[in-house]
């Protein structure tokens, strides 16, 4: 399973990068407005000098021809940006267009298996399922994810279901059990991955013993 960082700010991309553990970073209009005022374009080419793989650039016209518009703008920023649209009639029109015209497209808020075959029949590269936001409201993100994983294999579809909306480590363990491609996380959660009290316990007392016994 490849991991994303769902972020927009550099010194975390930077930092997760860092760890050898990153495959590519997801942003939205909400995390590069976190960003404050940064000139969208420059920022997406700034992560992609620090991430090779795919860096989603996530549209915010509402009608197709405006989603093609900036779509091909983003394309050109770099060789790994892939746009990202919206799970909306006039997304996945924007998805089939640009697809055919040799840009990858990472299909957002997906919430229903029904929505993520129509993002894999419009030619989407990634459906990203948020699964911590279906939980939010008393449903089961997890569920979905297992599904579309189901139904993707059933037809070799070759879209990437990319896990979105993870909010804490079992999100990511149940993803990987379930084969989602891709999980993309908060910086945050890459980082809890890391911690296990036996692990920090059985560090400090191999430490302690090897001062001990006198050596530096
Ligand atoms: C995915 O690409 C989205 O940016 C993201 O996972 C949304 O997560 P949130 O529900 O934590 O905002």
């Amino acid at each position: 399973m490849k991991f994303f960082v769902d972020t927009a700010n550099l010194n975390e991309i930077r930092e997760a990068a860092s760890f050898g553990v990153l495959d590519g970073v997801t942003t939205n209009p909400s995390l590069i407005a976190k960003e404050g005022d940064v000139d969208f374009k420059q920022h997406i080419a700034a992560i992609c000098e620090i991430v090779q793989g795919p860096v989603s650039a996530e549209v915010t016209s509402t009608d197709v021809e405006g989603m093609l518009r900036e779509g091909r703008e983003y394309a050109r920023i770099a060789p790994n940006v892939v746009v990202k649209c919206p799970l909306t009639r006039e997304g996945l029109k924007a998805t089939r267009r640009l697809n055919d015209e040799g840009t990858k497209v990472n299909v957002t808020l997906c919430f229903s298996s029904a929505q993520a075959i129509l993002a894999a029949k419009a030619g989407a590269s990634f459906i990203s399922p948020f699964l911590g936001r279906l939980d939010d409201i008393g449903e089961n993100g997890l569920s979905l994810l297992h599904d579309i994983v189901e139904i993707y294999d059933n037809y070799g579809w070759e879209t990437e279901v990319l896990a979105a909306s993870m909010r804490h480590p079992i999100h990511i363990i149940e993803a990987a059990r379930m084969g989602a491609d891709i999980a993309t996380m908060p910086f945050k959660v890459i980082d809890q991955l890391f911690n296990h009290p036996l692990t920090e316990k059985g560090q400090a007392q191999f430490l302690a013993d090897w001062q001990k016994s006198g050596r530096k």
